[in-house]
C-alpha cells in the first residue's frame, strides 16, 4: 500500500444474497467498519437489491458499485442494464470484465472497454478487471495478457480515463480456489501494470488504485496490503461473511 493513494476495500456479493439476510450482514457492516482515514469501501451486490442496499446504506460511507454495466446507453438491449440506470440508483462504481463475464458471457477486451467508457459517461468509476488464466500463467503469458486487456482501454478512452478508474488483478485461478498469489507474485504483476500506464503519464500512473482479487481472506490481506502497489482488494466469497469482511478492511494499514 502507497501512503498516496487510498485504499479500496471492494466487496463483490457475485450471485448471493436475499432480502432479509443483505438487511443483517449491512447491519454488521455498518456497526463494524473500522474508521480509517484512507480507506475507501464498496459493496457489489446482485442488480435486484441495488435498491435495498442503497437505503441500507443511506448516512454510511460505504459506497455502492454493480457487479457489470451495459455498453448501451438506452433501447432495445433484453437483459441489459444502463450505466444510467445504475447511477439513478446510487451506484458510484461498476466492475467492468470481471473474469466470470470474461468466461462465461464471452466478453472481449473491445466490449470491456466500451463499459469501462460507458460506467465513465455517468460519472461512476469503472474497476478494469484483468487476469490470466492457469494455462496462461504457466505459459509464462500472464503481462502479456493483463497487457492486452489494459491497452484495450487504454486504446479506447486514452490515460486521461485511468485517472478515474481503478484497476483490479484478479488471476483467474486465484478466484474462489482458496489459492491466493503470493504477495510477491502479485506485486510483480501490479507493479508491471503501473509502469504500464507510467509510460503514457506518469501523474495518473502514481494516483491510480491497482487492488488485488483471488481468495482474499483475513489471514492473508494483511501480507498482499503491504506490497507497495496492492492499494486494496476486490473480495469475493468473504464479502458475504461480515466478520471475514471487516477482517480483512482491518488489515489496511496494519
Ligand atoms: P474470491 O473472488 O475472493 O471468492 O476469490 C474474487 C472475485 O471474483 O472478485
Amino acid at each position: 500500500m502507497s501512503p498516496v493513494r487510498s485504499a479500496f476495500v471492494a466487496g463483490n456479493w457475485k450471485m448471493n444474497g436475499a432480502l432479509a439476510g443483505n438487511v443483517a450482514l449491512l447491519e454488521k457492516l455498518r456497526a463494524g467498519l473500522p474508521e480509517r482515514e484512507a480507506l475507501e469501501v464498496a459493496v457489489f451486490p446482485p442488480f435486484p437489491y441495488l435498491d435495498q442496499i442503497a437505503r441500507l446504506l443511506s448516512g454510511s460511507t460505504i459506497g455502492l458499485g454493480a457487479q457489470d454495466v451495459s455498453r448501451h446507453a438506452v433501447g432495445a438491449y433484453t437483459g441489459e442494464v444502463s450505466a444510467g440506470m445504475l447511477r439513478e440508483f446510487g451506484c458510484r462504481y461498476a466492475l467492468a470484465g470481471h473474469s466470470e463475464r470474461r468466461r462465461f458471457h464471452l466478453e472481449s477486451d473491445q466490449l470491456v472497454a466500451e463499459k469501462f467508457g460507458a460506467a465513465q459517461a455517468v460519472g461512476m468509476t469503472p474497476i478494469l478487471c484483468l487476469g490470466e488464466t492457469l494455462e496462461e500463467r504457466q505459459a509464462d503469458a500472464t503481462l502479456d495478457v493483463v497487457f492486452r486487456q489494459l491497452d484495450a482501454a487504454l486504446a479506447l478512452h486514452g490515460v486521461a480515463a485511468f485517472a478515474h478508474a481503478v484497476l483490479a488483478y484478479e488471476p483467474v485461478w486465484a478466484i474462489g480456489t482458496g489459492l491466493s498469489a503470493s504477495p510477491e507474485a502479485a506485486q510483480a504483476v501490479h507493479r508491471a501494470l503501473r509502469q504500464r500506464v507510467a509510460k503514457d503519464d506518469l501523474a495518473v500512473a502514481a494516483d491510480l488504485r491497482i487492488v488485488y482479487g483471488g481468495s482474499v481472506k483475513a489471514d492473508n490481506a494483511a501480507a498482499l496490503f503491504a506490497q507497495p502497489d496492492i492499494d486494496g482488494t476486490l473480495v469475493g466469497g468473504a464479502a458475504l461473511d461480515a466478520d471475514a469482511f471487516l477482517a480483512i478492511c482491518r488489515a489496511v494499514n496494519g
